[in-house]
């Protein structure tokens, strides 16, 4: 079974081949992040313009990378939300008039579905139940999942996603759009605990989480410094800040991890999302440890992260969750000419299909 898989939810195209055989034999990417770059942010009516004009070469480079044709293709998997409405119903219309072309079925995917079942893309994956972190750009949840479909929304952020609050401190860092990855980069070059900055919400009992007021704390430390060196931010001291971010940042997500885990039982743990490409959260989170009493022995965790190349946004993860759909018997849709996207879609609405 051959599935094609097509992500265009913000602003990356991507367009992916699995076969239930052989694996991902196919991924082609377009990323517009330079295009936007000049604008300081995602502008939705270029994403969606661009998408339009990306999905069919890299149809074509995936399809010769694979060394498939169209008509080898079983079925269409394709973001169906959340994200960008017109960049949502570009991939779609495109999906549907293809597997309409193809008389093949579609199937609509949950985009943060495609990156909590990412991990079962390395080599190496995990077992049912884990808890998922889903940590991106748009969301930061704890998911507990239990099969495929079978998924609970455990706690979130109730303000900025982990990403955005990386994009924003990135922002008015000075630093070039999207700077979460850059920010993350010069954070290896300050000095820890030169600057401190708060851990909203670690001691809140429960896996709610709050990231916006963290720029706030990082805006004051700035216009300080800046005071301080005649209104320039030199160098050493704004790694120094990236530095104390990316640790408060850090600190939240893994407090919050081990009490998911704690929660759960479960002793497994699955890192999915754009932020998962973070060093020091891969650090932390990969050597994670639980104890269920101060006394108790404390017990490893096995933790999973996406190959680094499938953190960021990708059309792989979408024709993998298509196939694990199908595979689990949910009814693929035929393609049609009235079809929906869900710009808003939360995850645990999906049913449980395991
Ligand atoms: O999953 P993703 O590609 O798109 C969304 O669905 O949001 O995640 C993108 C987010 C951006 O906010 C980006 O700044 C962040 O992931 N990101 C990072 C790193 N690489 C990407 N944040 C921290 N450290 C990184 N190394
Ligand atoms: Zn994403």
């Amino acid at each position: 079974m051959l599935v094609l898989g097509i992500e265009s939810s913000c602003d990356e195209t991507g367009v992916a081949l699995y076969c239930s055989k052989r694996g991902l034999i196919g991924n082609a990417l377009h990323t517009q992040m330079a295009m936007h770059a000049e604008y300081g942010g995602v502008v939705p009516e270029l994403a969606s313009r661009d998408h339009i004009r990306r999905l069919v070469p890299l149809t074509q480079a995936c399809l010769a990378e694979a060394g498939a044709a169209y008509g080898d293709i079983d079925a269409v998997a394709y973001t169906q939300g959340p994200g960008l409405g017109g960049a949502l119903l570009a991939g779609a219309s495109y999906a549907n008039a293809l597997a309409f072309a193809l008389g093949k079925p579609v199937l609509p995917v949950h985009h943060l579905e495609g990156h909590l079942l990412s991990p079962l893309l390395a080599d190496e994956r995990p077992e049912f139940p884990f808890v998922a972190l889903l940590v991106s750009g748009g969301h930061t949840q704890f998911m507990a999942v239990r099969g495929i479909g079978d998924y609970t929304l455990l706690g979130e952020s109730v303000d900025d996603a982990a990403g955005e609050a990386f994009d924003k401190t990135a922002k008015l860092l000075g630093l070039p759009y999207p700077g979460g990855a850059k920010l993350s980069e010069l954070a290896r070059l300050g000095t820890p605990d030169a600057f401190s900055f708060p851990r909203p919400m670690l001691h809140s009992h429960d896996l709610q989480m709050s990231f916006s007021g963290l720029k706030t704390a990082v805006l004051t430390a700035v216009e300080k410094a800046r005071a301080a060196h005649g209104g320039s931010l030199p160098n050493s001291v704004r790694n120094d800040i990236c530095r104390a971010f990316q640790d408060a940042v850090c600190d939240v997500l893994v407090h919050k991890a081990r009490r998911a885990l704690l929660q759960t039982g479960y002793r497994t743990l699955v890192v999915a999302g754009g932020v998962g490409a973070n060093w020091k959260l891969r650090a932390e989170l990969g050597s994670l440890k639980v104890k269920t009493a101060p006394k108790a022995p404390a017990e490893a965790v096995r933790t999973f992260f996406p190959p680094l190349p499938l953190c960021t946004d990708n059309g792989a993860m979408i024709a993998f969750a298509g196939a694990m759909r199908l595979q689990h018997q949910v009814q693929a849709a035929q393609p049609a000419a009235a079809f929906n996207v869900r710009p808003r879609w939360p995850l645990d609405e999906l049913v449980q299909t395991a």
